[in-house]
């Protein structure tokens, strides 16, 4: 790539369709995120916001349409796809750590495994990321032994230490406990102000306020809205929107 070629934005996903047998689940799907940008995903339940994620880390096929990250369009499948994978880290509702292995392995296992790092090296990054998701002190024990807030920071960690280009989060915090809520959003909030590109979706309105740069709206498959969080909050245009938003704001 030339000096004079404009980045490509990290994620690019144009005319994106998805169905479930008949359901027509993502229609026609057009939207970008630029690197460095936080998108917030708000919608109802069944609007297709997981399925967007999951379609963007290729854990969902899609019918029709494109999906490129960091300029690479997706390949349906092999080790290309495997490669570009490992460049969207996913950090999903339910934590999925290794039951049976440590904190620490938790974090190190996929840099050993698909990056191919020394051990030394791997245990040394995964130390580093443990400290900045402020869990380095748990780092011998098992995941059942912490916290869901603790566990979704190893979650984080353990992402992170892909060197992942891309942060996908769906729900992050819907299966915690109200006060374990906040230091999941905190470690999240550090990530954005550090310049990483993450596309999240979240009821958290407060995050959506303060560390979006862009809410993307879904509803029934389609991105009905997509604002600045300032515009959407005070100002949606849609009458789904103001629904939603009746219905969030009030409960
Ligand atoms: N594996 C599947 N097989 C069939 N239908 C599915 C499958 N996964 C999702 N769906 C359907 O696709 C639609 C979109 O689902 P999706 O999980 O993306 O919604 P969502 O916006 O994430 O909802 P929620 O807020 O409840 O998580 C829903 O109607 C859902 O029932
Ligand atoms: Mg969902």
């Amino acid at each position: 790539m030339t000096a004079a070629t404009p980045a490509p934005p990290m994620i690019k996903a144009a005319a994106v369709n998805k169905f479930f047998g008949d359901l027509h689940v993502l229609k026609e799907i057009d939207f970008e995120v630029e690197r460095g940008q936080v998108v917030v995903v708000l919608g109802p339940s069944g609007s297709g916001k997981s399925t967007l994620c999951r379609a963007i880390n290729r854990l969902e096929p899609i019918n029709s349409g494109e999906i490129a990250v960091d300029g690479k369009p997706l390949p349906a499948e092999g080790k290309e796809l495997a490669a570009l994978r490992a460049d969207v880290g996913m950090v999903f509702q339910s934590f999925n750590l290794f039951a049976h292995k440590s904190i620490l392995d938790n974090v190190m296992l996929a840099p050993l495994k698909v990056r191919k790092v020394s051990s030394t090296e791997a245990r040394k990054k995964a130390m580093e990321l443990l400290e900045r998701v402020g869990i380095a002190n748990q780092a011998d024990k098992y995941p059942a032994q912490l916290s869901g807030g603790q566990q979704q920071r190893v979650a984080i960690a353990r992402a992170l230490a892909m060197n992942p280009k891309v942060m996908l989060f769906d729900e992050p915090t819907s299966a915690l406990d109200p006060e374990m809520v906040q230091e999941v959003l905190d470690v999240m909030t550090d990530l954005a102000k550090e310049g990483m590109t993450m596309l999240v979706v979240t009821h958290e309105m407060g995050f959506a306020r303060r560390a979006a740069h862009r809410v993307v709206f879904m509803s029934e498959g389609e991105i009905v809205e997509d604002s600045s969080p300032e515009e959407f909050f005070t100002a949606p245009k849609s009458d789904r929107a103001k629904d939603f938003l009746g219905k969030i704001l009030t409960h």
